[in-house]
C-alpha cells in the first residue's frame, strides 16, 4: 500500500530496512508504528535468545506507564530453560542493537525497551497525519484471515436497544443503545461487516391492554405529536384502572372472610382449672347485616367479572386475537409500531445511532416457534404442565436456571418463546459468523435460559447459539445510587433527560459571549455536549458496572467527563485556525524540533492509540478507549504549560510564539496529531467532536 511505501521510506532514512515480518506472527506495521518496534525486537532476541518469534511477540508487552518504557519483555515468558533469567535481561540489552531503540534497561527479570524520540516522532506523527480518521483502526482483523486481504469481512449482528413500544425508554434502554452502538463502531473499525439489529418489545398481552386503553383514553392527535409519550401515558392509565378493578375483588374477598371469622371463631382452648372461662364472641345483628352485604357485593363483582371480562382477561383474549391475525385486533398495533419507530429514529439520530434492522418480537414467524416447540417435544426437553408447555432445566444439567414456561394454556407465545424461534431466523436471513445481544443484567436468567434451551436443542440452532454472545450491563441509579422508580418518581426518560443536559450545557456556552458568537448552531452544539456527557458518563465504568446518573457531574468541566474531552478537541481546533500552517508544511515539518519533555511524552502516547484500540478489541470496554484519552489529553494539556528550563517565562510548547517557522510546524503537527487520535477515539465511542464551543 501507499502507506507501506512511505513508512519505508522514513525508516530508510533512519537507516533501516523493511519493518520485518514473521511467517505465524500477526504484525501490521501498515496500522501501528508500534508493530513496526515490534519487529526488530522480535528480530533482535530472536538472534540473541534463538527463541521462536511467535512466543517472543506474545512475551513482549506494553506498560501502564510510559515511566516503564514503550514496551517490555518479562523475561520468563521466554520460557528458555537453564538460564536466571535476571541474568539473561542483562544479555538481552547488551547485545540487543537496533538504531531506533534506546539501549535496553535490564530491570530484575524485565528488559524495558525505550523507542528513540526524533525516529518515533517521525514515523508515529506520519502515522497520524497521512491515516488521518483511519489512524488506530485496523480493518485486517474482521477478515476471515486476516492475513489474507482477499478472504473476506466476517458478519456481526448486534441486537441493542430494543425498547417496548408501551413502556417508557429507560435508561436500561438507553445504556443497551450507548453500549450496542459502541459496539458496532468497534466491530467495524475492526473490518467486520455489521448490522445494527432493533429487537422491538412489540408483542405480547400488554399490546391487548395497550389498545383497550387506547380506546378509552387515546388521541390520534397526541400520538401522532409524540408517540412514545402518548402510548406511554395511555398504558399508564389503563394499568391502574386494571389494577384498581383488581384490588377491589381483594377487598371484597378479605372484608368477607374477616366477617365470616367473626361469625364463627375458633373454638377457645378449655380454660385451666380456677380460670374464668372467656367471654362469649359477640356476633350482632348489624355485622350480620354487613357480612350479607358483603356477600352480595362480592358475588355481583365476581359475576360481573364472568360476564364482563376483567381488563386484563380481555387483554388476554385481545392478544389471543392478535396471534391468531384478527386484522381489527391487528390495526392499533400496527400504527403504534410504526409511529414509534419513528420518533425512535429520530431520537437515534441525535445519538448518533441508526439501525439496520428493526425487527421486533412480532416479527417472529408462529411456524418457527411451532417447529421450535416440536424439536423441544421431539428431544424431550419440554414437558406438559397443566395444559401448558414448560421446561424444567434442572432436570437437563442446569438447576440454577429452574423451570420456564415455553407456552401458554391458550397456545399463544411468551417472551422466551419468541426469542428462541427469533435465533434461528437471524441466522436464515444473515447467515452471521457472530450475533451479540445487549442486554440489562436483570435479564441474565432470561438470557442464560433461551441459550441454553438452544443448546439443547441440539444441531442445526446448537450451532447457531454457539456463535451468539450476550454482553450484559449494570444498572442506571439516581445520583444517591438508589435504585430508580416510577413509584417515586426517579425515573428519569431518555427525552427528559436529554433535555435537562442540552439546558445545562447550552447555560454554560452562552457565558463566554465572544466565543458564543462564533458558534454557528448553538442549539445542535449544546445537544451535541449534552449527549457527550450523557455517553461519557455511560463509558466511565466496566459495563457490568452500575452507576449513578448524576446531572451535575457529567456537565461539569472539571474532571474526566464529556464535556472535557470536547473542549479540549475544541481547544486544538482553535489553535489550529489562529496558526494556520499550510497542511503540507505539517507533513513535511522536522519533527526532531520537538525536543520538550512533555512534547516527547504526548508522541509516544500517540504511538500508543493502535495497540490501545487492539486491546479494546479484546475488552469490548469502552472504558479503555476513555482511559487513554483522558492520559493522552492531560498531556495535551501539560504540553501547553510545558516550559522551557533555562528560561522559565518562555513556553517551549507554545505555536503562537515558536521561534522559528520550523518550529511552528512541527509543534503544530504534534498537536494535530494529537487532535486526529482524540477525534478517532470519540468517534469510536460515538461522540461527534465538536470544532468551537
Ligand atoms: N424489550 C426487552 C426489554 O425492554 C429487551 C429485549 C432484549 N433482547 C432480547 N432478545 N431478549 O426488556
Amino acid at each position: 500500500t501507499a502507506d507501506m511505501d512511505d513508512i519505508s521510506t522514513q525508516l530508510q532514512k533512519l537507516g533501516l530496512s523493511q519493518p520485518p515480518v514473521f511467517p505465524g506472527v500477526q504484525l501490521f506495521p501498515q496500522y501501528n508504528p508500534v508493530d513496526v518496534y515490534r519487529g526488530y525486537i522480535i528480530e533482535q532476541i530472536n538472534r540473541i535468545t534463538s527463541v521462536e518469534p511467535s512466543i517472543i511477540n506474545n512475551a513482549v508487552a506494553w506498560t501502564q506507564d510510559l515511566k516503564h518504557g514503550d514496551l517490555v519483555l518479562p523475561v520468563p515468558a521466554l520460557r528458555l530453560k537453564g538460564k536466571k533469567p535476571d541474568e539473561l535481561a542483562v544479555e538481552i540489552a547488551n547485545q540487543f542493537d537496533c538504531p531506533i531503540i534506546e539501549k535496553p534497561v535490564a530491570d530484575k527479570t524485565f528488559v524495558r525497551f525505550f523507542f528513540k524520540p526524533a525516529p518515533l516522532a517521525h514515523l508515529a506523527l506520519r502515522y497520524a497525519l497521512s491515516q488521518k480518521t483511519a489512524y488506530g483502526f485496523n480493518p485486517s482483523l474482521g477478515l476471515h484471515d486476516p492475513s489474507n486481504p482477499e478472504s473476506g469481512k466476517k458478519k456481526l449482528i448486534v441486537e441493542y436497544s430494543s425498547p417496548n413500544i408501551a413502556k417508557e425508554f429507560h435508561t436500561g434502554h438507553l445504556r443497551s443503545t450507548i453500549i450496542g452502538g459502541f459496539m458496532v463502531k468497534l466491530y467495524s473499525a475492526a473490518g467486520w461487516d455489521t448490522v445494527s439489529m432493533n429487537y422491538l418489545g412489540d408483542w405480547g398481552k400488554q399490546y391487548g391492554m395497550l389498545s383497550q386503553g387506547f380506546e378509552k383514553y387515546g388521541s390520534e392527535a397526541e400520538l401522532e405529536r409524540d408517540p412514545i409519550k402518548h402510548l406511554n401515558e395511555v398504558y399508564v392509565k389503563i394499568n391502574q384502572d386494571n389494577a384498581a378493578e383488581q384490588k377491589e375483588a381483594k377487598r371484597l374477598a378479605e372484608k368477607k372472610d374477616e366477617l365470616e371469622k367473626l361469625k364463627n371463631p375458633p373454638k377457645p382452648k378449655k380454660p385451666a382449672k380456677g380460670e374464668a372461662p372467656p367471654p362469649e364472641p359477640k356476633w350482632t345483628d348489624e355485622q350480620e347485616r354487613e357480612l350479607q352485604d358483603v356477600t352480595a357485593q362480592l358475588e355481583k363483582v365476581q359475576e360481573d367479572l364472568v360476564q364482563k371480562p376483567s381488563i386484563d382477561e380481555k387483554a388476554r383474549r385481545f392478544f389471543k386475537r392478535m396471534s391468531d391475525g384478527d386484522q381489527e385486533a391487528l390495526k392499533y398495533w400496527q400504527k403504534f409500531r410504526d409511529l414509534s419507530i419513528e420518533a425512535y429514529t429520530h431520537m437515534y439520530a441525535r445519538l448518533n445511532i441508526a439501525f439496520d434492522d428493526y425487527s421486533g418480537e412480532s416479527t417472529v414467524k408462529q411456524e418457527d416457534m411451532d417447529r421450535a416447540a416440536e424439536v423441544l417435544e421431539k428431544r424431550g426437553i419440554s414437558e406438559d404442565s397443566k395444559g401448558a408447555v414448560i421446561v424444567d432445566l434442572s432436570k437437563h444439567g442446569a438447576p440454577k436456571l429452574g423451570k420456564t414456561l415455553v407456552r401458554k394454556k391458550d397456545g399463544t407465545s411468551l417472551y422466551l418463546t419468541r426469542d428462541i424461534a427469533a435465533n434461528y431466523e437471524r441466522y436464515e436471513k444473515y447467515h452471521f459468523d457472530k450475533m451479540i445481544y445487549i442486554v440489562a443484567s436483570q435479564q441474565d436468567v432470561h438470557m442464560a435460559q433461551f441459550f441454553k434451551i438452544l443448546e439443547l436443542m441440539g444441531p442445526p440452532y446448537s450451532d447457531v447459539i454457539a456463535k451468539c454472545e450476550n454482553i450484559s450491563f449494570g444498572m442506571v441509579k439516581d445520583p444517591h445510587g438508589q435504585t430508580m422508580s416510577t413509584r417515586k418518581g426517579t425515573v428519569v426518560s431518555l427525552a427528559d433527560s436529554l433535555d435537562a443536559a442540552h439546558e445545562a450545557m447550552h447555560e454554560v456556552m452562552k457565558k463566554n459571549a465572544d466565543k458564543y458568537e462564533q458558534v454557528q448552531d448553538p442549539e445542535a452544539t449544546a445537544d451535541t455536549l449534552a449527549i457527550s456527557a450523557i455517553m461519557v458518563q455511560d463509558y466511565s465504568g466496566k459495563m457490568i458496572n452500575n452507576y449513578n446518573f448524576d446531572m451535575d457531574r457529567m456537565t461539569s468541566f472539571e474532571g474526566d467527563t464529556g464535556p472535557y474531552l470536547q473542549y479540549s478537541h475544541a481547544r486544538v481546533c482553535s489553535m489550529e485556525r489562529k496558526a494556520a500552517v499550510p497542511r503540507h508544511e505539517l507533513e513535511n515539518a522536522d519533527y526532531s524540533l520537538i525536543t520538550a519533555k512533555e512534547g516527547i511524552e504526548l508522541v509516544r502516547a500517540l504511538a500508543q492509540w493502535p495497540d490501545v484500540f487492539l486491546n479494546t478489541y479484546k475488552t469490548r470496554e469502552p472504558v479503555t478507549v476513555l482511559t487513554y484519552l483522558f492520559k493522552m489529553t492531560h498531556l495535551l494539556s501539560s504540553c501547553y504549560d510545558a516550559k522551557d528550563t533555562s528560561n522559565k517565562n518562555a513556553k517551549t510548547m507554545s505555536v503562537m510564539y515558536a521561534e522559528s517557522p520550523e518550529k511552528k510546524a512541527a509543534l503544530m503537527a504534534l498537536y494535530d496529531a494529537a487532535r486526529q487520535v482524540l477525534a478517532n477515539g470519540m468517534r469510536l465511542l460515538g461522540l461527534k467532536p465538536v470544532e468551537r464551543m
